[in-house]
């Protein structure tokens, strides 16, 4: 166990998890007070406040707080497979697909949190072609701005940044056939190896004011757009779709929709699942 995790918090900490369960619906009780700790007191810097007690003061009477605390303690939590089904329809028809059609791929994670996306695919590409065959046709690239979370998918080591305990990982990976193909387990801690590292660049890249890109066969934007207001979602959901190649597809997150001209442009590939593809005549 890591110094982190044995910290001590005092009891109006654990007054103010209580209450923002109650209040925002967040279920505090499933993540780790370090990082509970980390979130809370972002939010008490910008009040100057010093106390927990004081902070939740503030915070039962203020919608404002109450949202931006929310978007804070959500933003950049992210698992493996997230949304299991979905990821099942890539592994058996998207990629597949995809593979049958082109040699050499390129698949962009927008918004790759600290890469367990990316590298979601990435396992998903070895279990079809192999890891030779995937490291040879394969390029992903995750984009971020949030520099603490890239340097987190660059390491690939995965242990309890958003509360996420060996057991949470364990069975989002029930998914793979061999995790230990694809990861180092040591302890509390998954590292994913280099064979998949490999075909796996993280970079720095704001959605919003970053050059376009180009060139993509697959892209994933989920649970990013949403923090966004719609008529930048426009922007950005027609930036997605210039930036892939010709029957290319696109994978939004599950509470997501299409807006804006997007929604003429794109062809719902599995609605249930928005996967979307761009297919012109
Ligand atoms: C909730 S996470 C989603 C992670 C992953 N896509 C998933 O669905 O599990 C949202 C991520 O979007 C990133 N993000 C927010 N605004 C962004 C922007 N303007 N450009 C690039 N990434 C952004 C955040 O830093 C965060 O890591």
């Amino acid at each position: 166990m890591n110094i982190m995790e044995e910290r001590i918090y005092p009891p109006d900490f654990h007054e103010l998890k209580k209450g923002v369960k109650e209040l925002l619906g967040f279920n505090t009780g499933q993540y780790k007070d370090t990082y509970l700790g980390r979130r809370f007191n972002a939010r008490m810097r910008a009040y100057n406040i010093d106390t927990y007690h004081a902070y939740w003061e503030v915070l039962k009477n203020n919608q404002v707080e109450q949202q931006r605390l929310r978007d804070d303690l959500t933003i950049n939590v992210t698992e493996f497979f997230r949304d299991n089904t979905a990821y099942h329809f890539l592994h058996h028809d998207v990629l597949p697909n995809l593979f049958n059609e082109k040699e050499r791929i390129r698949i962009w994670s927008a918004g790759s949190s600290d890469g367990k996306e990316a590298y979601s695919i990435a396992m998903l590409c070895a279990e079809l072609l192999g890891l030779r065959k995937a490291q040879q046709r394969v390029s992903i690239i995750g984009s971020d701005i949030d520099r603490e979370s890239l340097d987190h998918a660059r390491k690939g080591q995965y242990i309890s940044k958003t509360g996420v305990t060996q057991t949470d990982i364990k069975k989002q990976l029930t998914f793979l056939k061999n995790p230990e193909s694809y990861f180092t387990i040591q302890d509390n801690a998954y590292s994913m190896k280099p064979e998949i590292k490999h075909f796996v660049q993280f970079e720095n890249y704001d959605l919003i004011s970053g050059r376009k890109k180009f060139n993509f066969d697959l892209i994933l934007c989920r649970n990013v757009v949403i923090y966004f207001n719609r008529e930048l979602q426009e922007v950005l959901y027609q930036d997605f779709y210039n930036a892939l190649n010709n029957n290319g597809f696109f994978f939004m997150g599950k509470t997501e929709t299409l807006v804006g001209e997007a929604r003429n442009l794109f062809v719902p590939y599995n609605t249930k699942e928005r996967i979307f593809r761009k297919i012109k005549t």
